[in-house]
């Protein structure tokens, strides 16, 4: 039997109650299928190792996570006691661009069981590829001057190399679905980066003909996922467009609580990392009602692209069966707890 060592840092706030809901989900679906296991190590990293070290990560923890398979993160973040920018770059964006994540995909589908807020949903189903290494989070900028005269100048970063590396991979999986891509761009404001962003969208696109090539504003994309989502397929945006989307992804699927995402090394020379669209939810830490959907379908995607895509399928259909049941966390407009909702999943999966 195959053993996968997974690197697992559960983080802040709710991170710590829907990893474990996870873990349970993935070590029955490996159980069931038998060729595969998990070997769960966890660190204990975040906000709460900050206040106690100084640091949000080891030293030595990037080197310490290259021995792993993968790594399945959940969320971090407590912004009440240490600033956003120190966490997150600290961690999560530390492990992203020292591992050459530089793909994130994250998919919405309009799952059975599982009432959409949009009015009249018609079957929805894409991927946004998400350029997950610079664009508008290049750290290079400062602030000059102070008082009224206080300027903050944040630069953003397109290179040939990242731009062509994530429109391609975008192609590549709009081959294998239904042959239509979307480029996210915004060339009629932001006079650099945009066009050339384009530039390259058409450039990659001649050599796929075959597939169905069309670029949105930005502006334009939030509202088309609003009033007809069923029209796209693979999304392709930049950092920070990506960023947005992919909450309005989680948001017409019913929550930014069941949103998956992976952070991909396409490389293959270091691990990849799963990790939720959703952050920590402070507002909601500690009760016991966090949806673990997200990450437990964050899971399904590890599982994915370890090479069991029918195990994957199994996952996602023991969670629209719990759905179709009526057990939904409040976020949903349920009255389920996160237990419950565990518990569903896994009496499900057979
Ligand atoms: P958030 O995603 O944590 O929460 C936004 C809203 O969605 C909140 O009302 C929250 O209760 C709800 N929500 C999110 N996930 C949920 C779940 N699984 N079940 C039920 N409800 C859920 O975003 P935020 O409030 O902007 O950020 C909180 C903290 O998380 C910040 O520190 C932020 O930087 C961080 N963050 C981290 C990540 C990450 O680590 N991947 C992602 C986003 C935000
Ligand atoms: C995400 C998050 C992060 C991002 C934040 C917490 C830095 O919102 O993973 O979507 O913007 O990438
Ligand atoms: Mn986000």
């Amino acid at each position: 039997m195959k053993t996968y060592r997974i690197a697992v840092i559960p983080g802040d706030g709710i991170g710590k109650e829907v990893v474990p809901a996870a873990i349970e989900v993935l070590n029955k679906a490996a159980a069931l299928d038998g060729r595969f296991q998990f070997e769960w190590t966890t660190f204990p990293w975040g906000c709460d190792y900050y206040i106690e070290t100084g640091k949000m990560m080891p030293d030595d923890g990037i080197e310490l996570l290259k021995q792993y398979d993968q790594i399945f993160l959940g969320a971090v973040g407590m912004p009440e006691l240490v600033p956003d920018h120190i966490s997150l770059w600290g961690l999560l964006i530390k492990i992203r661009r020292e591992m050459q994540q530089s793909i994130n995909i994250r998919p919405a589908k309009l799952l059975q069981g599982l009432p959409s807020p949009l009015r009249q949903p018609h079957h929805f189903d894409f991927i946004v590829v998400r350029e997950n290494s610079e664009g508008e989070y290049a750290d290079i900028g400062g602030r000059l001057h102070s008082g009224q005269e206080e300027v903050a100048i944040q630069n953003a970063v397109f290179t040939r190399k990242g731009t062509e590396r994530a429109i391609r991979y975008a192609f590549e999986l709009a081959q294998s679905r239904r042959q239509h891509i979307t480029s996210a761009t915004k060339s009629n404001g932001i006079t650099h980066s945009m066009p050339f962003w384009d530039e390259v969208f058409a450039q990659i696109g001649k050599e796929y003909p075959a597939i169905a090539q069309t670029s949105n504003h930005i502006d334009a994309l939030a509202a088309f996922l609003v009033m007809k989502p069923e029209s796209f397929d693979v999304i392709v945006a930049s950092n920070l467009f990506g960023d947005i989307l992919t909450d309005l992804g989680g948001a017409i699927m019913g929550s930014i609580g069941i949103a998956p995402a992976a952070n991909l090394n396409i490389e293959g020379q270091y691990p990849s990392m799963f990790e939720p669209v959703h952050g920590s939810a402070p507002d909601i830490a500690g009760q016991g009602i966090a949806n673990p959907i997200g990450q437990i379908w964050t899971g399904k995607m590890m599982i994915d692209f370890l090479g069991y895509p029918e195990v994957g399928t199994q996952i996602l259909n023991a969670i629209e069966t719990a759905f179709a049941q009526g057990i939904k966390t409040p976020d949903l407009g349920g009255t389920a707890t996160l237990r419950e909702v565990t518990d569903a999943v896994l009496h499900e999966l057979t």
